[in-house]
């Protein structure tokens, strides 16, 4: 893996970054904008600037690991020389498609073509490139510099050679991978939005309130942060994004968005990011 392309700098994407630069694995971050670029670059430098605070990394390690990143603006560009791409764009199937229909045609034949979509199809990504062998979900967790996890999605198409790479380099990043096959919500979020919108309805029902839900989980199930602070950290409309895409694609109604998630997003309460959710940031 001699150089990889990160598509997204959000919180994501620049986490993204921030973990292949700091294994010296030189990155191309592809952004839009050029203010989008510099606000990535800044939350990797405060992330870089937190681990030299704890003792992780020394102050050499964190410049070797910005010198590692260029930025580039135009996709295509971006993606001409490189051995790996990931896509870490908004929860969007249309916009991944037309930026993986673009990055087929742009990047090296051997180029492998990875999401980090949390809940959508890497069968049906796939099949909108010329090489679904190819293809893979490399699904990270948030934040990424500290998460272990990397959830390696196989679509239905995905060969062993792409499996065994994309292994590797995440081992190489000291992450821990997990193979899991695609169907909706993978694993992780199978597993964790049922929970998330449960905790949901106890606030919707009464049953307790935002904080004492959280409360019960930190300390009677050992959870770093409760559900509902989760949620916020997660972002509610990712959150009703991804159950929807359960509830869509099982057809089952234990996945059906509780309707204060679908209000609270519809009010603009999106959590960390507007400053707003089940708690206040302000
Ligand atoms: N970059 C680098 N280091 C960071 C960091 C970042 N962005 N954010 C936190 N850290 C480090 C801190 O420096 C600290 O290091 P030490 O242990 O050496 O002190 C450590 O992480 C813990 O941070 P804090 O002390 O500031 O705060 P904390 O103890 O409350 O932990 C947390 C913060 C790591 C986020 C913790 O609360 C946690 O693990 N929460 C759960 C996170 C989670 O579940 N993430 C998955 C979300 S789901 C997802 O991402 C995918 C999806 O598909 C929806």
């Amino acid at each position: 893996m001699k150089k990889v392309a990160v598509i997204g700098g959000g919180t994501m994407g620049n986490g993204i970054a921030h973990v292949f630069a700091m294994n010296d694995i030189p990155v191309t971050l592809i952004e839009t904008k050029q203010e989008f670029a510099d606000r990535a670059l800044n939350s990797i430098e405060k992330n870089l600037d937190r681990m030299v605070k704890k003792e992780k990394i020394d102050e050499g390690r964190k410049v070797a690991t910005l010198n590692n990143i260029s930025v580039e603006l135009e996709l295509v560009k971006g993606v001409k020389d490189v051995d790996l791409v990931i896509e870490a764009v908004p929860e969007n199937y249309d916009l991944k498609k037309k930026v993986f229909e673009t990055v087929d045609k742009a990047a090296p034949d051997h180029a492998i073509l990875a999401s980090n979509t949390s809940s959508i199809s890497i069968t049906k990504l796939a099949a909108v490139t010329s090489r679904p062998e190819k293809f893979i979900g490399m699904h990270f967790f948030n934040p990424v510099p500290v998460m272990k996890l990397v959830e390696i999605v196989r679509g239905l198409e995905t060969d062993d050679d792409t499996y065994d790479v994309i292994e590797k380099t995440s081992k190489l990043l000291a992450k821990v991978p997990v193979p899991v096959n695609d169907f909706p919500g993978f694993v992780s979020n199978r597993v964790l939005m049922p929970m998330i919108n449960e905790a949901i309805f106890c606030v919707q029902e009464g049953v307790a309130t935002a904080e004492h839900v959280d409360e019960v989980m930190k300390l009677g199930m050992a959870h770093p942060m409760g559900p509902l602070r989760l949620a916020d950290f997660i972002g509610l409309d990712v959150c009703l994004d991804i159950l929807n895409v359960l509830y869509d694609g099982f057809k089952d109604p234990k996945y059906r968005p509780a309707a204060l998630l679908v209000k609270m997003v519809d009010a603009g309460k999106l959590g960390d990011k507007t400053g707003q959710g089940f708690f206040n940031y302000n």
